[in-house]
């Protein structure tokens, strides 16, 4: 996934640009580049890797210009170097263009551009769509937005594109379809971006565009059509976001804060959904689609990478509050599969960005076949939130770490209280029970809290085990999901390869590569399943393998094989996810800053992907 940003006003372009940059860094961080526009000249700067070689230049060669466009690269065609830096020109340097997304149909694009005389500068898709305008120009295009929207009519994949031209250097011109864009309105000047988060600094009045619209943006303002010419109605929404929530503010790392906000978080989310005085929940997003709940016989989760592990966890708790049929899919399987589903199934959609292509495809095509779709969703306004039936947002505020820790939480904690409510709706569980259930989840933010208490022990653990190459993770039940969870997190942010399995499994296979060089995190709070986890701790002893297990509070019998004893607070089994969770995030954040890497922005990762 990229970030793109336009900028049209009365400032410098380049000063804007370079701050949305900043924000939008964490979508795809190899390289950046932009282009501004001053009178007739074109100035246009690109750097490989992290954003600040973009502002040392910037700073070293100033440029003018109150028009510009902006780009923050994830490779996706052609690896990460100046030349496949964005913004692209065409043949003639008339246009530049910045993308996000693919273009499927670049290669027989640029043979027949190649055949009409244009010579290409990079091994990027891109760059065929700058092309394409300009060839367009040439062809008679009478204005900028013409040529663009002929360009468009040329190309398979995705795209959310803005493009500048020389001939009309008061003009950007943006369109979308299938990656996002938003437009922002301010006070004599105009923005266009990936997301919320790169202009909120600037403007709260946002306009979301739908696929297949186009903006032309001018110094009067802008007109939004749809890519057939037809005018569009389109509403200004005004964002709340809280600007310094995107800061840092004191903690090394967004990562480390994103883990530490999760209490109060947490607790936001049962500020804003329970009605404290009778212990009722308060999910209109549930009551708007009643109807199609009650007949609901079968319910499908679909979700990618951190969330699928949310969601493995709700199919357990939805079954367990609801007695509902409940399966679990992941987002990129499940689009091309030819599942069975009841008609009136309900499909859930699990995502923090709300832009995840394999999810957002999975849903409308489980749309085309009539079934009714939910979604939980972070980001306000994303494009699965506004393709579904209903969507709960879960509120987490912007997470800006790339790797998924507090949306996590924040989506399990969602779905208690929606499996909850559901099981309430559903006469599954009586409310003596319901009332009990939402009481013990009252606690969850003090009992989330209480697991800093041993941070420092977590981080002495990474001290002592962050040079292994090899790390399983094993739970039982509903903490098989934390431990897939668990091992994601530690690969992505420190590098080290790690599996996940059932402990039950261990011994049909994987305990053929415990030696003394292997770290196992034992997931092994009071459970139903204790003892058998107990047997795997000494099946792993017994091999010389190194065991940290993830026990609870005053369990003085897991200290007799464990190597290291990570306590959580004593809670219900089927809620242990949430207090599970947050040892594991430190533990791979701690062995991640013990070896050096960059947590914040782990290589090869983006924060969503919005491309197949
Ligand atoms: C989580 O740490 C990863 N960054 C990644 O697996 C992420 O969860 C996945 O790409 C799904 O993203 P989404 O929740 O925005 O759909």
């Amino acid at each position: 996934m990229c970030g793109i940003i336009g900028y049209i006003g009365k400032k410098n372009a380049s000063k804007i640009i370079i701050e949305s940059l900043q924000r939008l860094e964490y979508r795809g961080y190899d390289s950046a580049g932009l282009a501004t526009l001053d009178g007739k000249d074109l100035y246009l700067c690109r750097e490989v890797g992290d954003l600040q070689n973009l502002i040392n230049t910037i700073q070293e060669f100033p440029v003018k210009g109150s028009l510009g466009i902006g780009h923050t690269r994830w490779a996706t065609h052609g690896e990460p170097s100046k030349i496949n830096a964005h913004p692209h020109t065409g043949r003639r340097d008339q246009v530049a263009i910045v993308h996000n997304g693919i273009i499927e149909n670049y290669e027989q694009l640029k043979e027949k551009l190649i055949g009409k005389g244009h010579k290409f500068k990079s091994e990027t898709d891109s760059e065929v769509i700058a092309h394409l305008i300009e060839q367009y120009l040439d062809n008679g295009a009478q204005i900028l937005e013409q040529a663009v929207l002929c360009a468009l009519m040329d190309i398979k994949g995705t795209y959310a594109i803005a493009a500048v031209s020389k001939k009309e250097p008061n003009k950007i011109v943006a369109a979308r379809c299938g990656s996002p864009l938003i437009l922002g309105v301010g006070d004599n000047e105009t923005f266009i971006a990936s997301d919320t988060s790169a202009i909120i600094p600037y403007t709260r009045k946002i306009v979301f565009l739908e696929d297949f619209q186009v903006a032309v943006i001018d110094d009067q303002g802008f007109k939004i059509s749809n890519i057939n010419g037809s005018s569009v109605n389109y509403n200004i929404t005004e964002i709340d976001w809280d600007v310094t929530a995107a800061q840092k503010k004191g903690y090394a790392h967004f990562m480390l804060k994103e883990i530490h906000e999760q209490p109060q978080m947490v607790k936001k989310i049962l500020n804003e959904k329970l009605d404290f005085k009778n212990l009722d929940l308060k999910i209109d997003e549930l009551i708007k689609i009643k109807s199609q709940i009650l007949a609901a016989h079968q319910l499908i989760i679909q979700a990618c990478g951190t969330s699928y592990h949310a969601a493995m966890i709700g199919e357990i708790i939805f079954e367990y509050f609801t007695n509902l049929h409940t399966d679990v899919e992941i987002s990129s399987e499940f689009r091309y599969k030819h599942f069975i589903a009841e008609q009136g199934s309900l499909v859930i959609s699990i995502t923090q960005s709300g832009e995840t292509a394999d999810t957002l495809v999975a849903l409308k095509k489980a749309k085309q076949r009539g079934l009714n779709t939910f979604s939980l969703c972070n980001v306000v306004g994303s494009s699965i939130a506004r393709e579904s039936d209903s969507v709960f947002y879960i509120h987490a505020g912007p997470e800006i770490g790339v790797a998924s820790t507090k949306a996590f939480t924040a989506q399990l904690f969602s779905l208690y209280l929606i499996s909850i409510f559901l099981g309430a709706l559903k006469k599954n569980i009586k409310p003596e029970l319901k009332n009990s259930l939402i009481k013990d989840l009252t606690y969850i933010p003090s009992l989330m809290s209480r697991v800093f208490d041993v941070e420092n022990y977590i981080a002495r653990c990474a001290d002592k085990y962050h040079e292994f190459r090899d790390f399983y993770f094993l739970g039982r039940g509903i903490n098989y999901a934390s431990a897939l969870e668990g091992s994601l997190k530690l690969k992505e942010v420190s590098y080290i390869h790690s599996s996940a399995y059932p402990a039950g499994e261990l011994k049909h296979g994987p305990i053929a590569l415990v030696t003394e060089n292997m770290v196992t995190v034992c997931i092994v709070p009071k459970s139903v399943t204790y003892d058998k986890m107990m047997s795997n701790i000494q099946e792993i002893k017994a091999r010389k393998g190194k065991v940290i297990a993830i026990a609870t509070e005053g369990d003085e019998q897991i200290k007799k094989y464990a190597d290291d004893v990570i306590y959580i607070p004593e809670v219900q089994e089927i809620f242990s996810p949430l207090l599970v969770a947050i040892p594991l995030q430190l533990l791979a954040y701690y062995i991640a800053l013990k070896r050096g890497c960059n947590v914040d922005k782990p290589r090869n990762l983006s924060k969503g992907i919005a491309v197949d």
